[in-house]
């Protein structure tokens, strides 16, 4: 039997998108392993949620390193050692460097709260009420070096509503960030093999 897909998930908080895809896993729809769970932030629940379930974690605070190189190849090396094939990033709030880049190159995924390029960078789901938008919704994209600008490879809108509140704007997108993530990787690890 072929060996299961690796996977590391970077987060830096709550991880309710890693629970989806460990939710997936143990339902048999995703046919993979979260084998890390990276964070740059002690102290984030994502944290609490991969130890719960005994996957490794690798946390630091940036502020420990004098550059991003420095942690990167740290991470790259943590990568190595538990064979990760793909990255994926589930609220991971920093820019991938060259260093991580290079390493997973074509093998590295993001979820965003918007219909990019509609609102990249922080506050997607803010920034697409402040601008009235009536159609919000989910992108999964290769991660290159900018903010939110790699190769899309899923999309799914979000209705917004006249006068509906932010918090249920973000409970519609996380319900299909739920839903969509998890598809997403299983195709994405399919076409690979
Ligand atoms: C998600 O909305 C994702 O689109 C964005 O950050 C959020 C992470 O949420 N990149 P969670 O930590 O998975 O709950």
């Amino acid at each position: 039997m072929k060996d299961k897909t690796r996977l590391a998930v970077f987060a830096s908080g709550t991880g309710s998108n890693y629970d989806a895809i460990d939710q997936a896993i143990k339902q048999g729809t995703l046919d993979a392993e979260v084998v890390m769970i990276v964070c740059d932030r002690p102290g984030a629940q994502v944290i609490e949620k991969a130890d719960q379930n005994k996957v490794a974690t690798f946390v630091f605070d940036p502020k420990d390193y004098q550059t991003k190189v420095d942690f990167e190849t740290e991470i790259a090396q943590q990568l190595r050692e538990v064979k990760v094939d793909w990255v994926i990033l589930a609220g991971y709030m920093r820019l991938v460097g060259p260093t991580l880049l290079a390493a997973y190159h074509g093998r590295m995924v993001n979820i965003h709260p918007s219909l990019l390029p509609a609102f990249p960078g922080l506050d997607a789901i803010g920034q697409a009420l402040h601008a009235g938008v009536k159609v919000s919704g989910v992108t999964i994209h290769y991660v290159d070096q900018g903010m939110d600008t790699g190769k899309i490879i899923a999309q799914q809108p979000v209705k917004i509503e006249e006068d509906m509140t932010r918090e249920v704007l973000q409970r519609k997108i996380q319900d299909v960030e739920h839903m969509l993530y998890p598809k997403t990787i299983q195709q994405l690890i399919k076409e690979g093999e």
